[in-house]
């Protein structure tokens, strides 16, 4: 595990300044360089020692077969596995006779910068062999968020203590041998070498491979080009066979003297573009790349994080730690989804295997409400994605004789691959998550374009789904029967309630977008008898409520289910998916991550504030964040409820997912969902922002700990500013017009925002927040205010 302290707290970095080989994996994955369409883990530039070698292109996967022992009808048959493709990372040094490598001769300097501003990762080392040569090594790498093909390395060494001869090997390497996997379903297949060998090609500064996946029949094209600078007398070759290529750099150096190298790597991958086609395509990148040099390179992603960073930053004075992790986890969130252009943003973005790759219903509700709000664009392109799978999506919902679009509980291509369906295809919510982004987005963007050509069918498809899946009981009232909700220890239940609330807003938001889109609506086959019957199918929502305990149960009968013991749960059997039967899990009161909390916060215009107090007691008591998506929602309705103390323990956790480990699996790539909790936690928890209508409110409040909070929001081309201090909350509009005028709801009061006067208004002191829940035994957050009594 990380050790906690192992990132020193800075606004802007993430330092490490030595090398612990036991957590080179995390490490390999918080220091992942990533636009959403290249991934490289933070490897040594050498690529040995590794945790886990990683490079991946979105959606360059490869199919693996799914073997069921006992298969059923509607079972996916066939599994997608993201592929690691070549590296295009390794440049390897030799010092006179020796292998530049760490765990030999002795480590003198060591340290390697996550720069959030620059978008780079910075190492600087100096390393005596065991020849007793001593030599300093600084890289700097990027993947660029302009040029969406291209990753970059500038390598320096320098001898430090008399003249060497120093060799370096700047590689290309296909199907690199992988570490065998664990037994944890978290974690990815291992495809053994899954590239065919294509073409080779070597150039003068440099070479080409272009390989095959065999399966899914696609094709990736890497290239690298290099510029060297160094002495006059040196000499430079280039090799490629069918797994690797080679560019060697021989040279002699004096103190004082240097040797810089400059690679390029391109790549591309097509499931249609020819060879020749692909290879122009890489050459093409590589042109463009050098064509902008390396400080080019560099200023265009500074330019472009300086964009992002003005729009998007957030701002937290009191709990430095907090901060660096907010920004880290904004930094990876967009990493996650900048250039994915119309490819999924999967679980863990493109920073390790875990999960296979694969995205999941987190982009839709963790991720993207963050984008919205940040980097819309990436919202549009992420939901025209989903758009363009919608054909497979409707061909699963016959499958599963059901109308409308039934999309995949976890895939990468689009189609279902979850082989465990109680946690997979039951896992029905997905469809609203996907329309409740669209309706966000569009709410936020006013985006008409996009609702015309993708948001309405997508509404329209998924709204069919819920009116097929439900049925109405003969007292009038509409069901979703045999479904799982977002928590996976309930599984295959009747109402859930997340999942009916969510419905019914989909359903509504459905009939609302066809009476604006009327022709492309007809075209869609739709007709008022259909809108109607979503309206009633919304309307008559059955919403399960125990009268007697006063909370909502989160299925139809939870409430009674037997409780879980969890006095006699030790610390050790957590994850509880890990040891005992699910089973088990399916028929007790043991929660693996907010469900009915989730839906107290998208839904939250469904409950009144006692039944939120009343509900988080209740389900503070049997969660047991076994999911890292649990933390955030958590944090968001502890704050709502009043529990501020709470609500900040919350948010650490949220935040701290990756640069601490918490959840001693971050070496299979960090929690993109987690890490965009970060700022739901702030902005939706302490800044109580809620998007229930196309008025936006806020609630501000903040924690002990925390002085100031900041944060701007995109809203239909302005910039809404949020300052929040613990008294009073400041709203201002930043780059628009001075007549742009923003409506919104502070602590239930209408105010009208303008570019030119900030509106100024008190914070309410919180009337009564009721005693401190409890949490399953051993199983509370840490807390981030020390002296609070426990
Ligand atoms: C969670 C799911 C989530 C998946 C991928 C699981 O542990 O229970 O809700 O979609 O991880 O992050």
């Amino acid at each position: 595990m990380i050790r906690e302290r192992a990132y020193p707290v800075e606004p802007w970095h993430v330092r490490e300044t030595r090398l612990d080989l036991d957590v080179l994996a995390q490490s390999e994955s918080v220091f992942a360089l990533s636009n959403g369409h290249i991934g490289l883990r933070g490897n040594l530039d050498e690529g040995e020692p590794h945790g886990l070698p990683g490079t991946y292109l979105n959606s360059f996967y490869e199919l693996r077969p799914l073997p069921y022992a006992e298969a059923g009808y509607g079972f996916p048959e066939s599994g997608q596995t993201l592929v690691n493709v070549t590296n295009g990372k390794p440049i390897r040094l030799l010092v006179d006779d020796e292998p530049f490598d760490v765990r030999y001769g002795e480590l003198l300097h060591h340290e390697r910068v996550l720069d959030l501003r620059a978008g780079t990762l910075q190492r600087s080392v100096e390393w005596r062999s065991p020849a007793g040569r001593t030599v300093r090594i600084c890289s700097t790498r990027l993947v660029s968020f302009t040029q969406r093909s291209i990753a970059a390395i500038e390598y320096r060494v320098e001898p430090v203590d008399g003249p060497m001869r120093l060799i370096v090997q700047s590689e290309l390497v296909a199907n690199e041998q992988l570490p065998t996997q664990s037994r944890d379903p978290r974690v990815a297949a291992v495809l053994e070498s899954p590239l065919q060998a294509e073409e080779r090609l070597v150039n003068s500064d440099g070479a080409l491979l272009v390989h095959r996946t065999k399966a899914s029949g696609l094709r990736l094209a890497v290239s690298m080009s290099h510029e060297v600078h160094g002495p006059e007398r040196k000499v430079v070759g280039n090799e490629a066979y069918e797994d690797w290529a080679r560019t060697t750099v021989t040279c002699v150096l004096k103190p004082g003297e240097r040797l810089r190298v400059v690679k390029y790597v391109a790549y591309g991958w097509s499931s249609r573009r020819s060879r020749p086609g692909l290879r122009d395509q890489v050459a093409a990148a590589l042109a463009g790349a050098r064509f902008s040099g390396w400080d080019g390179l560099c200023a265009e992603q500074r330019g472009y994080l300086d964009t992002f960073w003005n729009d998007s930053d957030v701002q937290v004075e009191g709990d430095p730690e907090v901060q660096q992790a907010v920004r880290f986890g904004l930094f990876h969130v967009l990493q996650a989804g900048a250039r994915a252009e119309l490819r999924p943003i999967a679980a863990k973005g493109l920073t390790g295997p875990g999960y296979d790759g694969h995205a999941f219903w987190d982009t839709e509700t963790f991720v993207l409400p963050v984008l919205t709000y940040t980097l819309p664009s990436a919202v549009a392109s992420a939901l025209r994605w989903r758009h363009s799978t919608l054909h497979l999506a409707q061909e699963r919902a016959r499958t599963l004789g059901l109308q409308g679009a039934a999309f995949p509980w976890r895939t990468i291509r689009g189609q279902e691959t979850s082989a465990y369906w109680p946690a997979g295809t039951a896992g029905f919510h997905i469809a609203a998550d996907i329309a409740d982004a669209v309706r966000r987005y569009v709410q936020a963007t006013g985006d008409e374009q996009f609702e015309r050509e993708a948001g309405l069918e997508l509404l329209v498809e998924t709204a069919r789904l819920w009116r097929s899946l439900g049925h109405h009981d003969r007292h009038g009232k509409f069901h979703l029967d045999g479904v799982t909700g977002p928590d996976e220890y309930t599984a295959v239940k009747n109402d859930n309630v997340y999942t009916n609330l969510m419905a019914q807003r989909n359903l509504l938001a459905a009939a609302e977008a066809v009476a604006r889109h009327a022709e492309q609506a007809y075209r869609l086959g739709v007709d008022d008898e259909e809108t109607a019957a979503w309206r009633d199918a919304a309307n008559d929502m059955h919403v399960p409520y125990d009268p007697e305990l006063g909370v909502h149960p989160q299925v139809e009968g939870f409430t009674r289910f037997q409780e879980w013991d969890f006095a006699g749960t030790p610390p050790e059997q957590y994850p509880l998916l890990l040891n005992y039967p699910y089973f088990d899990l399916y028929r007790k009161q043991v929660i693996k991550q907010a469900d009915l909390v989730l839906a107290m916060h998208w839904r939250g215009d469904a409950f009144t504030d006692e039944e939120k107090a009343a509900n988080f007691a209740y389900y503070e008591r049997r969660t047991v964040r076994d999911s890292s998506l649990s933390a955030c929602t958590q944090a968001v309705l502890a704050a709502e409820v009043g529990h501020l103390e709470l609500a900040h323990d919350y948010l650490g956790e949220a935040a701290l997912m990756d640069l601490h480990d918490l959840n001693q699996n971050t070496r299979d790539g960090v929690h993109v969902a987690s890490l965009a909790g970060a700022w739901i936690a702030l902005v939706a928890g302490f800044g109580g922002l809620r998007d229930h209508t196309e008025t936006l409110s806020f609630t501000p409040r903040l924690p002990s700990r925390i002085d100031r909070l900041e944060f701007s929001l995109r809203w239909r081309g302005v910039h809404l500013r949020v300052d929040v201090r613990s008294d009073a909350a400041t709203y201002v509009l930043r780059d628009g017009d001075p007549d742009d005028v923003m409506e919104l709801l502070h602590h239930g009061e209408l105010l009208r925002v303008t570019c030119d006067n900030p509106v100024t208004r008190p914070v309410p002191p919180i009337e009564s927040s009721g005693p401190q829940p409890a949490q399953p035994a051993g199983r509370a957050p840490v807390r981030r205010t020390p002296e609070r009594e426990p």
